[in-house]
């Protein structure tokens, strides 16, 4: 999904993996892996030919090559509906303003070919992962779920459609989405900096072209800043005034600054238009709850055992394992005792 609303914001087209002709899905999942492989040599240059026997390299040329081959055919593709008079997306402004009229500077093909794979590999990755890690929290906590459904059902009353113009209120989901932000930042080591003159750092002198990781992670659980840090508590941000766009140091999850991420906007209008859509249309009914504590084990496995020894419904255990007949999805029952009977015996 984000994929194409990404595709679809530069270029106008879904490029979900089949109509381009080019697997552009499975190309931008490798060049993600590969922009967060640790590369050897950047560190330990006399090591470099590391990367060559580890096939770093030629991983790297491939991808390039066929992301190059995208790239241009989605700039060919846009040159040809710029000039048949077609509305502008990203590609046709990056066009328009390539030769410098307006900005001062003229842009090189290669240039604009890059900044157009900084809005695929930065935009998707992130966007799809705040969803997931949101959904999954709403999931492990109902009474957080049914009050947002409350608030986006009550707030979009009549309509078919959650739209954009509907967010304004919806305060609950702005809690909600900053508080997964908080423990689950989806760039949890933000992008490494490093410093190009000496300078001091909490009275620490730090030389010139010195790495600085920022851990986001741990800085949203940290002690002094949060009240029970390990919880998922929504309810904090109704009231407060923390947010994530720079200004509160406790929750950076875009970073701050001159290379903080300039997508936000963007970002931010996409993760709460897709949630309040989804939220509004389904129903999540059942709870789940995660158990993390010996305690919580025990009780599950032995104290309440038998309440606990159903399976829940799954769908591609009834298509491929026969309707579920099979020892590891059958429901707890008399059928299940005799199939488990069989395994035990061999
Ligand atoms: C939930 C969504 C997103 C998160 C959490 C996120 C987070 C970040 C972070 C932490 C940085 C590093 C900032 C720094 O070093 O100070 C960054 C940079 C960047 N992001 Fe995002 N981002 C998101 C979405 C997007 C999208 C949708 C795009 C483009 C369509 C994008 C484009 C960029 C670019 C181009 C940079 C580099 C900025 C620079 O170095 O000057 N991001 N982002």
């Amino acid at each position: 999904m984000t994929n194409n609303i990404i595709s679809r914001v530069t270029t106008r087209r879904a490029y979900n993996g089949g109509d381009s002709g080019i697997p552009v899905k499975a190309l931008l999942e490798e060049l993600l892996i590969l922009l967060g492989i640790f590369s050897i040599g950047d560190y330990i240059p006399w090591l470099k030919w590391v990367d060559k026997i580890n096939s770093l390299d030629s991983r790297l040329k491939k991808v390039a090559k066929d992301l190059d081959a995208f790239l241009e055919s989605a700039i060919r593709n846009k040159k040809a509906e710029c000039s048949a008079g077609e509305a502008k997306d990203f590609v046709g402004v990056l066009l328009e303003i390539q030769d410098g009229k307006e900005t001062g500077f003229p842009l090189q093909r290669d240039s604009l070919k890059a900044i157009l794979l900084n809005s695929f590999a930065a935009g998707t990755d992130s966007i799809y992962t705040t969803l997931e890690w949101i959904m999954t929290e709403l999931l492990m906590h109902p009474r957080a779920m049914e009050t947002l459904q409350n608030e986006v059902r009550g707030l979009a009353q009549g309509k078919v459609e959650v739209t954009e113009d509907d967010l304004g209120n919806m305060h609950y989901l702005k809690a909600v989405i900053k508080e997964t932000f908080r423990l689950h930042p989806p760039v949890p080591l933000l992008i490494p900096r490093e410093s190009m003159e000496e300078v001091k750092l909490l009275g620490y002198h730090i030389p010139a072209k010195t790495q600085v990781i920022i851990n986001a992670w741990t800085i949203g659980r940290d002690l002094f800043s949060w009240d029970d840090p390990e919880d998922y508590q929504q309810d904090k941000f109704l009231n407060s005034n923390i947010d994530f766009r720079g200004l509160n140091f406790e929750l950076i999850p875009f970073r701050a600054g001159r290379r903080g991420c300039p997508a936000i906007t963007f970002a931010i209008m996409v993760i709460e238009v897709t949630l309040a859509k989804i939220v509004h249309k389904f129903n999540f009914a059942k709870p789940v709850i995660v158990a993390s504590s010996v305690n919580a084990a025990r009780d599950i496995m032995k104290t309440n055992n038998l309440v606990w020894s159903n399976r829940p419904k799954c769908k591609m255990a009834d298509r491929l394992l026969y309707d579920s007949k099979d020892v590891a999805f059958s429901p707890y029952g008399e059928y299940w005792r005799k199939i488990r009977s069989v395994t035990e015996k061999v």
